[in-house]
């Protein structure tokens, strides 16, 4: 299968890109296809609502990072979303890639199923970001392939030690 990865954290080398780390290196080893997309070093604009994209076969106005994702996204079969939690949600950097994937709304999707990683420093906060991905899941009809939470993170770094890092290399390596 050919997994995209977004990975939501504007901070590099934080916890949520340890965790992509480990959900990369689990999904290869079952013979996945992986591409990672770090909102550390991709700079994604909000959605305008324009609707150029609908009428002119998914281009959209906006020429940033999305240009680059949105042409992984048409090859991919499955995506993951992967994001810190901001104030009980996940970034505003994913959030905006999310949106602007709306210049696939009447074109079409390549991938057919999804999975979300999800960090934070509290237990019990991601029920807003869980019931998000489960409504946009249900719109596109994608079957959902895992979601998988880790908290306890409240400093930079914290992830490598996690235990709970076994349980996203394991949900990469069940999937093909
Ligand atoms: C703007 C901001 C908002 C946050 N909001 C929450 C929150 O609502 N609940 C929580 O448990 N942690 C919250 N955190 C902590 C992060 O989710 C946590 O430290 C995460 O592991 C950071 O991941 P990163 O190192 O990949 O950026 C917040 C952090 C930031 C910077």
């Amino acid at each position: 299968m050919n997994i995209l990865v977004i990975s939501g954290s504007p901070r590099k080398n934080g916890n949520t890109e340890i965790m992509v780390e480990a959900f990369v290196k689990g999904a290869r080893a079952s013979g996945n296809t992986v591409t990672v997309k770090k909102m550390s070093e991709l700079t994604v604009a909000p959605c305008k609502d324009c609707e150029y994209c609908f009428s002119h076969d998914g281009i959209c106005t906006q020429h940033d990072g999305m240009t680059e994702i949105l042409a992984a996204v048409d090859r991919a079969d499955m995506m993951v979303f992967a994001s810190p939690i901001y104030w009980f949600n996940v970034s505003a950097q994913l959030k905006a890639v999310i949106d602007r994937l709306y210049a696939r709304a009447k074109k079409g999707f390549n991938p057919t199923c999804a999975g979300l990683l999800l960090d934070s420093g509290s237990p019990n906060v991601y029920e807003g970001a869980i019931a998000a991905y489960k409504g946009m899941l249900h719109f596109l009809h994608w079957r959902d392939r895992g979601i998988v939470t880790i908290s306890g993170m409240e400093s930079k770094g914290l992830m490598s030690r996690s235990p709970d890092l076994q349980k996203v290399e394991d949900f990469g390596r069940s999937l093909h």
